[in-house]
């Protein structure tokens, strides 16, 4: 990717890749940001299953949500936009812990933080640069997979992400769901979404959300409903059409070579070593 594509779509606040669509005055006002007590913040790093857990949402019955388009998304009229929604509000975000707004974590507030092991997130990642015009586009996989190791990406590296909020597992209004767990028992997970938010969900309910919100339902309704500016869950693209690729575990398998794979494991080990989400995810690397 060329240093001018580089410049016009990506720029840099603390250090860290963004899109140009996250203007930087509104990076730098994050912490004027009036969190209520009851928001629900969704964060990830970026092809971690933001938008399937944001559609897991918004079907529980009876729940009272609007999800709004992500807090890191447009310029600094943005909190004037997120005002103007009445009820109890889904935000989602790409942010790391530091960045997200200091309200937040003084009203705190639920936070549901979504975890896909790093080899598939940067597989989905590369698609992602790929065909969506809003990111520079890669020459090579292996010239992405580079990037992605020196955390030159947006949203920055996986492992200082993940790490951030790995801190906070354990707080009582934060709520880790692994996508890999979603996929081999989603009913576990929606249980754990519900018990979190404290909304009862019966299981006729809950079959009604796991058929909805599957991988092929939500790929044919993108197709349909494909840029409704009213539904934009990530801050990298409006275009939903662009998100629904495979939607499994394990596609890296396709794209490491063996040496990309020992580099990343080595990787992998060295960062990960003191992580518990890192002993989690292991058997996904
Ligand atoms: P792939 O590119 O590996 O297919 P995000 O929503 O955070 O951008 O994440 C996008 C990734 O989640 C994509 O991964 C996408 O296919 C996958 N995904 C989206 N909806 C899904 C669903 N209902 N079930 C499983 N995977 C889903």
């Amino acid at each position: 990717m060329s240093a001018q594509s580089q410049t016009s779509l990506l720029h840099k606040h603390m250090g860290v890749l963004f899109s140009t669509m996250s203007s930087l005055e509104l990076l730098r006002s994050l912490d004027s940001f009036d969190a209520r007590e009851d928001d629900i913040f969704l964060v990830s790093y970026p092809k971690s299953g933001t938008h399937w857990v944001a559609e897991v949402l918004e079907n529980i019955p009876h729940a009272g949500i609007t999800l709004t388009s992500p807090i890191e998304l447009g310029n600094v009229s943005k909190f004037e936009e997120l005002k103007m929604v009445s009820r109890r509000r889904v935000i989602p975000t790409h942010l790391n812990y530091e960045m997200l707004p200091v309200t937040v974590k003084q009203k705190q507030c639920k936070i549901i933080y979504i975890v896909r092991n790093p080899k598939d997130t940067a597989v989905s990642l590369f698609h992602y640069y790929r065909d969506n015009p809003n990111l520079p586009s890669p020459e090579t996989w292996a010239a992405f997979l580079e990037l992605f190791i020196k955390g030159d990406v947006v949203y920055g590296s996986w492992f200082d992400h993940i790490l951030s909020w790995e801190e906070h597992k354990k707080d009582e209004n934060v709520l880790f769901l692994f996508y890999e767990e979603m996929k081999k028992d989603f009913v576990k997970s929606l249980k754990k979404i519900s018990a979190f938010l404290g909304i009862s969900v019966t299981d006729s309910e809950m079959s009604k959300i796991s058929r909805h919100t599957s991988f092929s339902e939500m790929k044919s309704n993108a197709a349909k409903e494909n840029c409704d500016p009213n539904h934009v869950i990530c801050a990298l693209t409006p275009n939903r059409n662009l998100v629904f690729r495979k939607g499994v575990v394990g596609d890296w398998i396709n794209y490491f070579t063996p040496n990309q794979k020992r580099i990343f494991d080595e990787l992998f080990t060295e960062k990960m070593k003191s992580s518990e989400v890192g002993r989690l995810l292991k058997e996904y690397v």
